[in-house]
């Protein structure tokens, strides 16, 4: 990797989750006695939808669905496409989309559509990180973990070119 990247430390592991446990109770109260489905994009969502799972208090399945990424930018390239679609029947089930992080918006405006156009009765969004300054799209994050600030976040999923995810916490990538 280029030796003049900088790591700064912005959330630690036990304050992500301490925020994932509110988070989940909210959930948990929010869609108890329905049919929840969890749709997480690939792959940035995989360490939080797995902890978030954890902490919910009612059954629910769990999907996945990926898009097309940024490759090794750091800016959306604005189009989005579909790689991969989930597997689950989500007709007359609530649906909700376990994302990593929100920039423009445009990824989960694109995925929102489609989930709704599968027939569900509901299609929500769980962001563990909203950057919500950049937003171009209107969408609505139902449930944001953290606000941001811009620039470019790695760790606990988030990746910088494939690498950072394994970190256990969330830093900002310095160029
Ligand atoms: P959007 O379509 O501009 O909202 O971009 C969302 C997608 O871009 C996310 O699913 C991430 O995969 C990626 N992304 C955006 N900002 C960051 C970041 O700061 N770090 C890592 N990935 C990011
Ligand atoms: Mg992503």
């Amino acid at each position: 990797m280029d030796s003049k990247i900088e790591l700064i430390p912005v959330l630690r592991k036990d304050d992500i989750q301490k925020r994932i446990v509110e988070i989940a109770r909210i959930i948990s109260s929010d869609f108890a006695n329905s049919e929840l489905v969890l749709i997480g994009i690939l792959k940035g969502s995989f360490i939080f939808l797995s902890d978030l799972a954890r902490r919910l208090s009612i059954p629910v399945m769990i999907d996945f669905i990926e898009l097309s990424s940024y490759g090794n930018k750091t800016e959306s390239s604005g189009s989005v496409k579909l790689t991969k679609d989930i597997g689950i029947d989500i007709r007359s089930k609530e649906a909700l989309i376990v994302e990593d992080i929100v920039d423009t918006g445009l990824s989960i405006e694109f995925l929102y559509e489609h989930l709704k156009s599968l027939g569900p009765k509901r299609v929500k969004i769980c962001a563990l990180l909203d950057k919500r300054s950049r937003r171009e799209s209107n969408i609505k994050i139902d449930y944001a973990c953290h606000i941001v600030g811009e620039g470019f976040y790695v760790g606990y999923g988030l990746d910088y070119a494939e690498n950072y995810r394994h970190l256990p916490d969330i830093y900002h990538l310095k160029f």
